[in-house]
């Protein structure tokens, strides 16, 4: 099964990415972990990518394309996969069909998570991040055990610096524009695809999008 995860900053992507591709072994292909992973590496991706995160705006299209079809082939044959974060704009829809179709393989599933931009803002105001295994909390919604430290593996917990106040703003005003628009797209495609409301618990989110998978645990 191969499924994209769509929706605007703060809904909760990362969130029930990392709960499905646990519960179901699949991997994930997320490109804001692949970004800050090379931001945090110094490389020449991270280096050219880093003032556009911190921006809110979105980076552009050939590096983006490049990166994940270097990923792409880097995965096992046969697995499920999530993409979380792209695609984002019209180039990366059609780089990405060329993509899939060089590897015989089709998106069967879009989940669109949707909420309101005040609850958007919330969420990344408290969101705290892993570093190390990049597990999500919430210091208010869903706080770890120990504060400020990963309940997995006991990494100090990061606030993401694209995560203030102004730079959340352009954000929903880039994926309103850029990649809100996909959803007709995918709509007219093979693609199946869900419209669920992320203004929920964690567990009924996910347990909606697990209904909308056709996939149990
Ligand atoms: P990216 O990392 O993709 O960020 P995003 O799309 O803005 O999404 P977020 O990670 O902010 O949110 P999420 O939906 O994953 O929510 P989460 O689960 O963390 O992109 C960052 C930047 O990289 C972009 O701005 C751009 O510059 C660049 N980039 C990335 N991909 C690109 C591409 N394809 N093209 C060009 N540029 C690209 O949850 C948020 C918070 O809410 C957490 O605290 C969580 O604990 C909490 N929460 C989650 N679900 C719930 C719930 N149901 N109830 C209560 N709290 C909840």
């Amino acid at each position: 099964m191969h499924v994209i995860l769509l929706g605007p900053p703060g809904v909760g992507k990362g969130t029930q990415g990392i709960l499905l591709a646990n519960s179901m072994g699949w991997q994930r292909v997320v490109t804001g972990d692949l970004l800050r992973a090379a931001v945090n590496a110094g490389t020449d991706l991270g280096q050219q990518a880093q003032e556009y995160m911190s921006a809110g705006e979105l980076v552009p299209d050939p590096l983006i394309i490049e990166m994940v079809k270097e990923k792409l082939s880097a995965l096992p044959a046969g697995t499920g996969v999530l993409f979380d974060g792209f695609p984002r704009t019209e180039p990366q829809v059609t780089a990405f069909g060329v993509m899939l179709e060089a590897l015989g393989l089709t998106i069967d599933r879009v989940v669109v998570l949707e909420a309101s931009d005040e609850v958007l803002v919330a969420r990344i105001a408290g969101r705290r991040s892993c570093p190390t295994c990049g597990s999500v909390y919430n210091s208010v919604l869903a706080p770890p055990q120990r504060e400020g430290v990963c309940d997995n593996d006991g990494s100090q917990l990061v606030h993401r610096t694209d995560d203030t106040e102004a730079t959340v703003q352009n954000r929903l005003t880039v994926y309103r524009r850029e990649t809100e628009p996909l959803i007709s797209y995918y709509e007219g495609s093979n693609a199946i695809v869900h419209h669920i409301s992320g203004d929920q618990g964690v567990d009924e989110v996910q347990a909606e999008v697990l209904q909308a998978l056709g996939v149990g645990l």
